[in-house]
């Protein structure tokens, strides 16, 4: 067996909690491939997309920019020092705003990674003295150390945190056992279309009623678009730092 299939098959075996996922995978490798939507619904994101300013504007939010924060800088460097540069990572000026002026009492977000959206959100907890984040992430394959998931997050920060180390299908229905519901859902993790299809709607219902559901990267396929249709809602939408990566809210009505 060459040494990656190995670690591969040890990674599942000490981690249970992972043997679905290891399902999934072998599973899908035999599968058709998935149609890949993106450009179609790329052009349909661009299309109803507004400026993230009016975005905002929309929310009644003014953005800040936590990147600059102090805080944020050091576990950036922390993170650095460690050789890890951030790919992927969600809005975190955005979400930091959103939580520091709208003051959601609860908080779910899915798809942690280091951690620096998680710091973003509990920056504004903290700053405002209320609120409480779960945040679901599964343990990283490529790693053998599991507190590498959010790992940003310094000690001082982690009283209003509970983060679930568990892949979305455990970890979703878990947190939402835990919680009645959620003011403010983000949702960062699983970007195939299954993962979406399973998890939008379980997400949407533990949304609290005049709470807001926000998905990251939309455009990766139309799912986002055909649940706000599905849900009757009119989603707001808008590009990121660049076009190629939209992100997008719904309200739940209340
Ligand atoms: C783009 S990163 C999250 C970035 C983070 N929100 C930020 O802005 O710093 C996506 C994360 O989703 C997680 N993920 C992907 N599929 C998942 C699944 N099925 N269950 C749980 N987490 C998953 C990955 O492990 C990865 O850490």
């Amino acid at each position: 067996m060459d040494s990656s299939l190995l670690q591969s098959v040890s990674f599942y075996a000490k981690r249970p909690v992972m043997w679905g996922e290891f399902g999934r995978a072998v599973v899908n490798k035999f599968r058709d491939p998935v149609p890949d939507e993106r450009g179609a619904a790329t052009t349909s994101c661009h299309q109803a997309a507004v400026p993230k300013q009016e975005a905002l504007e929309e929310l009644g939010i003014r953005l800040v920019d936590v990147t600059e924060f102090e805080q944020y800088q050091d576990a950036r460097k922390r993170l650095a020092e460690k050789g890890i540069t951030i790919a992927g990572a969600a809005d975190s000026a955005f979400l930091y705003s959103i939580c520091q002026q709208l003051k959601p009492e609860s908080v779910l977000e899915t798809g942690v990674a280091h951690g620096m959206s998680s710091l973003a959100i509990l920056l504004a907890m903290n700053a405002t003295a209320s609120g409480h984040l779960t945040s679901i992430d599964m343990p990283y394959r490529g790693s053998t150390d599991d507190s590498y998931v959010g790992q940003a997050v310094p000690e001082s920060l982690r009283s209003r945190w509970s983060l679930l180390k568990l892949p979305d299908r455990r970890g979703i229905p878990r947190a939402i056992a835990r919680g009645a519901s959620f003011d403010l859902v983000h949702y960062d993790s699983d970007k195939t279309r299954s993962g979406r299809e399973f998890a939008y709607p379980l997400l949407w219902e533990a949304t609290t009623p005049g709470g807001l559901f926000l998905s990251d990267d939309i455009n990766d396929d139309f799912v986002f678009l055909e649940f706000a249709e599905k849900v009757g809602v009119s989603p707001l939408i808008w590009a990121k730092s660049d076009d190629n990566s939209y992100a997008g809210a719904i309200a739940k009505p209340v």
